[in-house]
């Protein structure tokens, strides 16, 4: 079986046979994780850059250890201490890349479709880490994958984003890849983080966590960006918690269970309640954990029918 695209660069348009695919093989990359010996062979002799023009923890941990399980020979690269700091552009950058026979190339940058600018370039496979606004389409998959694996199918499960929406690269993605694979998606905040015509994607619109919280299976919290609050999309972040802060005095109000996700950074007793971050209803270092294994099965997909097709 092998995925449609020779590139990751976002969730829209990738069909649910895709998603499931990739679903289906990290599943049993999370076995390999929990060994005692967490190394296997697939991607032996092949060369895996990671680029990060901006900052990340998760993804780029993520991204390695995947890399490293899957035995790939791995290089780091961040725009800070590189020739970007001297003004090199992301095509140089690429011609670099391309003149170095690097087979694969994972990409986080400031600037939407950057990596689709980058696989138009160069021969190599490209993973889009997140680009701007726009998508991150592994952070959505791994935020399927914990939820597939609780509750069994994302078929009619009611999943609501809360946040900022507009600026948000991981609610774009989460909605494309659940509304694919039949979730009914909600997002909640306030109307000045809300982009128009959400409607138009499928997605209901609320701005009362009071009207959303009773008729959800999950509500997936979005970091609230710090620096928004100076172009005045919200008065202060007190404010912003009082009214979309996610809390457990809010959540157990709620007469069904509710999951909590976080795709991280969390702004503590911002957006979500630090009780709620570490308590029962939340599934982020779940999250965290399935990151591996999804980016394991994409770099495997990607990396085994570049294999074939050369051969
Ligand atoms: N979720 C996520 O993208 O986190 P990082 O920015 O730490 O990679």
């Amino acid at each position: 079986m092998a995925l449609q695209s020779r590139h990751l660069l976002g969730l829209e348009g990738v069909s649910a046979e895709d998603i499931t695919l990739i679903l289906d093989t990290a599943r049993s990359f999370r076995e390999v994780l929990d060994r005692p010996i967490k190394k296997v062979p697939p991607l032996q002799g092949k060369t895996i850059v990671n680029l990060f023009f901006e900052s990340s923890t998760r993804t780029r941990i993520s991204f390695e250890l995947a890399e490293r399980r899957l035995s790939a020979d791995v290089v780091n690269f961040a725009a800070s201490g590189s020739s970007v700091s001297k003004g090199e552009t992301l095509k140089d950058t690429a011609r670099n890349i391309e003149a170095m026979r690097i087979d694969m190339v994972v990409i986080r940058h400031a600037s939407s479709g950057a990596p689709h600018f980058l696989s138009r370039v160069v021969k190599a496979n490209v993973i889009n880490a997140g680009d701007g606004q726009h998508e991150h389409p592994t952070q959505a998959l791994l935020d399927m994958m914990t939820l597939r694996e609780k509750y069994g199918a994302l078929k009619g499960l009611r999943v609501c984003i809360v946040g900022d929406i507009l600026h948000s690269r991981v609610a774009r993605s989460n909605i494309y890849g659940l509304k694919t694979m039949g979730a009914e998606v909600s997002v909640c905040g306030p109307a000045t983080l809300i982009p128009r015509h959400m409607e138009e994607l499928g997605v209901r619109v609320y701005h009362r966590l009071e009207d959303i919280i009773p008729r959800v299976d999950v509500l997936n919290v979005l970091r609230i960006q710090l620096e928004r609050q100076k172009s005045g999309l919200f008065p202060s972040l007190r404010e912003y918690h009082r009214y979309f802060g996610v809390t457990k005095e809010r959540v157990e109000k709620a007469p069904q269970p509710i999951t909590i996700m976080h795709p991280g950074p969390i702004n503590r007793d911002v957006e979500l309640s630090a009780d709620l971050a570490d308590g029962e209803h939340s599934v982020i270092l779940e999250q965290v954990t399935n990151g591996v294994a999804i980016r394991m099965a994409i770099l495997y997909l990607l990396g085994t029918a570049q294999s074939s097709e050369r051969s």
